[in-house]
């Protein structure tokens, strides 16, 4: 769990915001940290928080795979998810007696509304016995509907674990066809994608390159695979900050969501980034203001139809066993 001391806060709050700013940051942050004692409360927020919520109030940080498996072992009677809607709702399934919070509830996601229940129910009768496996990125329901969910962090290894010739998986095609790359397993798809990384081209890394030759270039999986090809590097959330972290490049281009470079640069002031990226809107709508408005007046509380719950925990349930 990253500790939260007002020095540390003291010294990063420099990296983030200008002194005119401090002040009232500072006092939004204690205010959110106070609420946070007086309720047990905890705070997880997701690679692709703002520094603000990132580098101040989290409790636990880290990519969709880390804050799956963070979620299963807190102590705490209260949980705000600083992320979107499906990780407020993954969060839910695996502390099903605890309060979990989400400040904007239309902190959604493309991925997640580009397949419903019935999508889901179609295919199977279309492929009657083929495993359905689910990217995180969808509502519990979907969830609920296939046999076993996967994050970007661990997919090659959930599709390999089924042992099987042929799987599907939803919803994300470019996740799927890259996956598709790296195993002789067959993948079936669905047409969704993420609203961020499918706008990457490789005519955009291609140039990168020429402008910045000495830029390692870092994409996530659910970029095109023709952007991947041409990139250096593909990895989950977790996996672009690791390679950061473990010193592989002075220089570097995170072609993903914009929080990704500005949270590590707050670390890594020795590493050059340059700040080529796409906002997500819905990560954007989480803010420092709202998670106090959470705390606060106890909003929204993600509430999870009883009918599905026991079904889509066992999806998530399976992934985290694999
Ligand atoms: P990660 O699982 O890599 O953190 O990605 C989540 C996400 O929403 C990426 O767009
Ligand atoms: Fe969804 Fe893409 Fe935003 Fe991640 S970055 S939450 S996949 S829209």
């Amino acid at each position: 769990m990253q500790q939260v001391f007002p020095d540390q806060i003291k010294k990063k709050l420099g990296r983030i915001a200008a002194a005119p700013e401090r002040i009232s940051l500072t006092k939004k942050i204690q205010r959110i940290n106070q609420l946070k004692k007086e309720r047990n409360a905890v705070i997880l927020a997701h690679n692709y928080q703002i520094p603000k919520i990132f580098h101040t109030v989290a409790d636990i940080v880290g990519d969709s795979l880390a804050l799956a498996r963070e979620a299963e072992k807190i102590d705490a009677d209260v949980i705000v998810v600083a992320g979107v809607h499906f990780m407020a709702e993954t969060t839910k399934l695996l502390n099903p007696d605890k309060t979990v919070l989400i400040p904007d509830l239309k902190a959604g996601c493309s991925l997640a509304e580009s397949i419903t229940v019935k999508d889901v129910i179609e295919l199977r009768k279309k492929y009657p016995g083929i495993p359905i496996i689910t990217y995180v990125n969808t509502s519990a329901v979907v969830k609920a509907a296939s046999d076993i969910c996967c994050t970007s962090g661990n997919a090659k290894k959930v599709v390999e674990a089924l042992g099987v010739p042929k799987v599907i998986m939803i919803p994300d095609e470019y996740l799927a066809q890259n996956i598709a790359k790296q195993t002789n397993v067959e993948i079936l798809t669905w047409k969704g994608h993420c609203e961020v990384h499918e706008r990457f081209t490789p005519q955009e890394v291609e140039q990168l390159k020429k402008d910045y030759p000495e830029a390692s270039i870092l994409v996530h999986p659910e970029s095109p695979p023709a952007v991947i090809n041409a990139a250096d590097f593909s990895g989950s959330t977790a996996e672009m900050s690791d390679f950061i972290k473990q010193g592989r490049a002075d220089e570097v281009i995170l072609l993903t969501e914009c929080s990704m470079s500005d949270n590590l640069a707050v670390l890594h002031p020795e590493v050059k980034f340059i700040r080529v990226c796409n906002l997500c809107p819905h990560m954007q709508r989480i803010t420092l203001d709202n998670i106090l408005m959470s705390l606060e007046e106890n909003k929204y509380e993600v509430i999870i139809d009883p009918s599905i719950v026991n079904k889509a925990r066992l999806s998530i349930k399976r992934m985290l066993e694999v």
